[in-house]
């Protein structure tokens, strides 16, 4: 049977664990024998929006092409999934039009722990002004309204959240139930 495609659709700030989360769902789905392809927002600015900066029509624009893509790959059956912060409401809401099998994952962290944490020291230099616009200190992020999902990175494991995704793709009816293993009844 040909599964249907779908999208999972990360938002969230930098550092809130976006890009962990989507490692961790690309083997779930595979092992679901669904065809998998990650289009993660540092990768695909170095590539499809390589020269993109950081103001809202360059932002808008990235998101656009990451649509565009999710949408062809969701139509040919495929489970994307993608991780940008795509901090406008407006275009992530065009981008749900546009793909339809759109499951939208908000992974909320505050912007104190993510300046205790501050993988790429970004959070310093922003803080410190030293890099303008930067989303959640100096740039808005709008928290999606009504998303299918909500993980927190700051209070639940990797596993928690995943599980999380992982039931609501069952729910939503992306994913076929893995039954337990048990003799046959009848
Ligand atoms: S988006 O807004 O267009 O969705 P995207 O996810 O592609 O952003 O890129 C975010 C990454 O770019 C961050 O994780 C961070 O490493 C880097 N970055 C550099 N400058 C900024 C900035 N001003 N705001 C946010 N992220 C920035």
């Amino acid at each position: 049977m040909e599964h249907k495609g779908f999208t999972v659709w990360f938002t969230g700030l930098s550092g809130a664990g976006k890009t962990t989360l989507a490692n961790a769902l690309e083997p779930v789905l595979r092992e679901r024998g669904l065809k998998v392809e990650k289009l993660d927002g540092d990768v695909i600015r170095t590539n499809l929006s390589k020269g993109l900066g950081f103001s809202k029509d360059d932002r808008d624009t990235n998101i656009r092409r990451i649509a565009f893509v999710c949408d062809l790959l969701t139509r040919n059956g495929v489970a994307v999934i993608t991780s940008a912060i795509s901090p406008y409401r407006d275009i992530r809401e065009e981008a749900r039009q546009m793909i339809g099998s759109f499951v939208e994952v908000y992974v909320r962290c505050s912007i104190e722990e993510l300046s205790r944490r501050d993988v790429k020291g970004l959070y310093a230099k922003a803080l410190a002004g030293e890099i303008k616009n930067f989303t959640g200190v100096s740039d808005p992020y709008e928290e999606p309204v009504n998303p299918e999902v909500v993980v927190d990175s700051e209070r639940e494991t990797i596993e928690e959240s995943l599980e999380k995704v992982v039931s609501r793709l069952e729910e939503l009816g992306y994913l076929p139930r893995v039954e337990a293993l048990s003799p046959a009844t009848a």
